[in-house]
């Protein structure tokens, strides 16, 4: 089956109440692991590449392995360029073959967010492909850069920008920051906001960044052997498994697959010390991330069944 748009499931999961998990994906194991849990749920699936994955793997290699992945499944999935900083890395991942792409002007002031968000949208529509876009800004890491701010998305300028640009979903800042440092005290999220977004926008896909829930099993088995991954928080799962009920068709997710992967290689190694076959490891690993996306599809996203 060949890549498709995120067009028809993110219908089904705004009529329907439930998320398409988005996920990242940095080399072969990762995508398998995936593949494999959508394939068990039936669930529809967004796998998302970065400007770092673009970099680590090669986006050659991320394209081939996604079309051997992809050879004997009639799952429907979709390539989504995670981040996009400017209008050429847009263009280069769509001529590659991309079926969604992400441009983040998050950063730029209201009206060149616009321009280029706009630029990117007329590149995208007449070949099909989907546009997301980013108003407000998160907290947190990303691409190495820390931001302590969170700048909360304004609902009448989300409602101007979308105008304006045309683009397809549109990514808020409600309360959720990338990486794994999410709240130091209560963990919170912005439904208002959210609620007053989805009222001035009905049925516009919204996507949720920063949604990992840090999985404290792993954040604990980690540091049992050998890690230090103290204090990491992430977002509640009844607080997705709520936006994912509201305009929330996209929910991304990155640090829980780092995480468990991680953990479960820390705990392989030190279990047995003499082992130096990769294949060993790394089949723990793949095994982590599939029971991370199962688990992700079942209790948060709601979206077992609807491929
Ligand atoms: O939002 C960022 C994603 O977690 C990707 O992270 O830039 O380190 O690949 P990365
Ligand atoms: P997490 O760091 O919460 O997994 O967020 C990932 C993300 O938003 C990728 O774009
Ligand atoms: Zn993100």
């Amino acid at each position: 089956m060949p890549l498709v748009s995120p067009k028809e499931m993110f219908k089904g999961a705004y009529t329907g109440g439930y998320a398409i998990g988005a996920f990242n994906v940095n080399n072969m194991e990762i995508i398998q692991g995936i593949i494999e849990a959508g394939t068990e749920e039936k669930s529809p699936l967004i796998l998302q590449v970065s400007a770092g994955a673009r970099k680590y793997a090669g986006q050659g290699y991320i394209i081939k392995l996604m079309e051997a992945a992809l050879q004997d499944t009639d799952l429907p999935v979709v390539l989504h360029l995670d981040h996009g900083q400017n209008f050429e890395i847009c263009k280069k991942v769509i001529d590659a073959g991309f079926t969604s792409v992400m441009i983040d002007g998050s950063h730029l002031p209201f009206d060149e967010n616009i321009a280029v968000t706009k630029k990117v949208v007329e590149y995208a529509h007449p070949k099909g492909i989907w546009v997301e876009a980013e108003l407000g800004r998160l907290a947190g890491v990303e691409d190495d850069v820390h931001s302590d701010e969170h700048i909360y998305t304004d609902p009448d300028e989300a409602v101007e920008f979308v105008e304006k640009t045309g683009c397809d979903s549109l990514a808020i800042a409600i309360g959720t920051s990338h990486g794994a440092y999410k709240f130091s005290g209560k963990p919170k999220l912005d439904f208002d906001r959210l609620e007053k977004i989805s009222s001035l926008m009905p049925d516009y896909p919204i996507v949720l960044h920063g949604a990992s829930s840090v999985v404290q099993e792993y954040v604990q088995m980690a540091n049992q052997y050998g890690g230090n991954i103290g204090g990491a928080k992430g977002v509640p799962e009844d607080l997705l498994r709520k936006a994912a009920s509201m305009a929330v068709c996209k929910i991304n997710i990155d640090t829980d697959i780092r995480l468990a992967m991680t953990a479960m290689i820390r705990k392989f190694l030190a279990e047995n010390p003499e082992a130096f076959d990769p294949r060993g490891y790394l089949g723990e690993a793949r095994k982590a991330v599939k029971d991370m996306v199962c688990h992700k599809i079942k209790n948060v996203l709601g979206s077992s069944g609807k491929a």
